[in-house]
């Protein structure tokens, strides 16, 4: 889905409703706080007409969702070649479509769609449709987020702390004197994009134990550790589970070989490229290191420690920790 070459959303009659929102300023970047959820103001408009009903569901829906650095094009990438493996050459072919595709291309990030004014693209994708959201379950419409939704989510959620620096190191790229002093104080009070954090993701946690076939809640570091068993997790959640017949042809194996750190860095559509309505990203600046606690060569352990405290005071009776 090619957002990126198009015009900017128009104004319309939403330019007033966002003007009347609470504002801020994170890392350069005007803000605006939409239903407690903090924004880009210039995708405030997108994500308004989005939890107004922008995005109608449909039947096989299927929707990624994730705080930005959590591993979300990794995500992109397992989830889109298990779903389309049965409609593209195989993994381990030339001519898979991730070879030459950034996979933020192949699944669109319903946020940035809708900030663009080209939600109408939603209608062209086949189905099952695969999206992308880093909203709070509470700014999806209300026929996605609600419980009897037949939309499945798929949800991953990383340690706050390789989080935190992995946001710096990304934002840096655009911002070259940002402080990491200043990425951690808009996580600990919750101003950052998409934040506060807790608020995100305590609303998928709560709906992944309230309904298991609806929510599935992956953690980065769980991922890391076993991707082969969470790609056949992710495949049996969308109800494609993979047969005898894949398993022994070592598919998933290969889905995970392909969608690994260094393959998808060495494609030439990653090494190369920008995407991005309002503010760029090149496509290389979406593979880093990859790794657990990467946190520990940027932060002192007592800032370490009180991030911890706050998530676990924020989930204190949830029975999520991260
Ligand atoms: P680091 O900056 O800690 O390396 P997102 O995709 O949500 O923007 O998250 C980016 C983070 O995921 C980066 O973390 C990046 O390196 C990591 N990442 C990207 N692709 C990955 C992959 N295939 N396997 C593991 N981690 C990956």
């Amino acid at each position: 889905v090619d957002v990126d070459a198009t015009p900017v959303r128009p104004p319309t009659e939403l330019a007033a409703a966002v003007s009347a929102l609470p504002a801020g300023v994170s890392y350069g970047q005007p803000m605006r706080c939409y239903g407690g959820t903090w924004v880009f103001e210039s995708w405030a408009q997108g994500v308004v007409a989005m939890h107004r009903g922008g995005l109608v569901p449909r039947a096989g829906d299927v929707l990624l969702a994730s705080l930005p650095k959590s591993g979300t094009t990794w995500l992109k990438a397992l989830a889109f070649a298990t779903m389309a493996r049965r409609a593209c050459p195989p993994p381990a072919s030339p001519d898979h479509p991730l070879r030459r595709l950034n996979p933020h291309d192949c699944v669109p990030l319903l946020d940035r769609l809708f900030a663009a004014g080209r939600d109408a693209l939603l209608d062209e994708l086949p189905s099952p449709r695969l999206m992308c959201t880093h909203m709070p379950l509470s700014l999806l419409p209300p026929a996605v987020a609600d419980g009897n939704s037949n939309t499945k989510i798929i949800y991953i959620c990383r340690d706050q702390k390789d989080r935190l620096v992995s946001i710096w190191h990304f934002r840096k790229r655009n911002v070259p004197d940002l402080l990491l002093q200043e990425v951690y104080e808009s996580i600990c009070d919750g101003t950052g994009f998409a934040g506060p954090v807790w608020d995100h993701l305590l609303g998928y946690w709560r709906a992944s134990k309230i309904d298991l076939g609806r929510v599935l809640f992956l953690k980065y570091e769980e991922v890391l550790r076993d991707p082969v068993n969470t790609v056949r997790e992710l495949a049996q959640f969308v109800g494609q589970p993979f047969s005898d017949t894949e398993e022994e042809a070592g598919i998933v194996a290969e889905i995970v070989k392909l969608c690994s750190l260094e393959s998808l860095r060495s494609q030439k559509a990653n090494k190369e490229g920008i995407q991005g309505v309002y503010i760029k990203f090149s496509h290389d600046s979406y593979f880093r290191k990859g790794v657990e606690g990467d946190w520990r060569n940027h932060m002192t352990p007592k800032m370490g420690e009180h991030l911890d405290s706050i998530m676990r005071e924020k989930f204190d009776g949830s029975g999520l920790t991260i």
